[in-house]
């Protein structure tokens, strides 16, 4: 099924101090459970507006495609992903948050993921703006339209800033981050 894009509205949801938004997914990232507390932040009355659609409709389009390239790379390999999402509403509004992103497997073999998001500190959404809005430079930047260059070349900068910040391991970089952050 194709998903209408929705127009971003600019506009915060905000979302209670102690919400845990979690989903479950299928192998292939179609949606396959969503708690009350990520249903309320998406706009949606009940788990049906969600279930069986691509985690994609959370996704807000000023969002570099890199960083989905590189949760994609660590899930694929078997390991969990950390990081900062700005994700959209239904309505167009958005929210940030912390992401932990876990594989789940059974019998050697994937079987689907797990994630949990948490409010995202004020002070990270500060820095991550920043962060994405240069990864999105790199990303316009390449003239010829091909996604997994432009990946490739916004991920490679995004290590390049995590090494200017002073941290060998983007994971380490974002854990901190949210822990130094304190809350919103
Ligand atoms: C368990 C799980 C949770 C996800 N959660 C989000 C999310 O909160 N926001 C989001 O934009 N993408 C999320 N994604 C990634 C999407 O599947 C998708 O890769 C991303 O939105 C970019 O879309 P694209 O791959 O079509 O470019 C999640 C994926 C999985 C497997």
């Amino acid at each position: 099924m194709k998903e209408r894009a929705v127009t971003p509205t600019e506009r915060e949801f905000s979302l209670r101090e102690h919400a845990l938004l979690v989903s479950r997914s299928d192998p292939n990232g179609f949606i396959t459970y969503a708690n009350r507390d990520l249903l309320e932040a998406s706009g949606y009355d009940d788990l049906h507006g969600l279930l069986n659609r691509p985690h994609r409709v959370l996704r807000h389009p000023w969002m570099p495609r890199g960083i989905y390239h590189l949760m994609w790379k660590k899930l694929k390999a078997g390991k969990e992903f950390f990081g900062f999402f700005k994700n959209i509403r239904r309505d167009g509004d958005h929210y940030w948050v912390f992401v932990h992103v876990l594989p789940e497997a059974h019998q050697g073999k994937n079987v689907g993921f797990i994630a949990s998001r948490r409010p995202a500190p004020f002070a990270a959404v500060q820095k991550m703006e920043r962060v994405y809005e240069r990864m999105n430079e790199v990303e316009r930047l390449l003239t010829t339209y091909d996604p997994l260059k432009q990946c490739t070349a916004s991920v490679e900068e995004l290590r390049a800033m995590v090494r200017r910040f002073g941290y060998e391991k983007y994971s380490h970089f974002v854990r901190d981050l949210y822990e130094e952050g304190g809350g919103r």
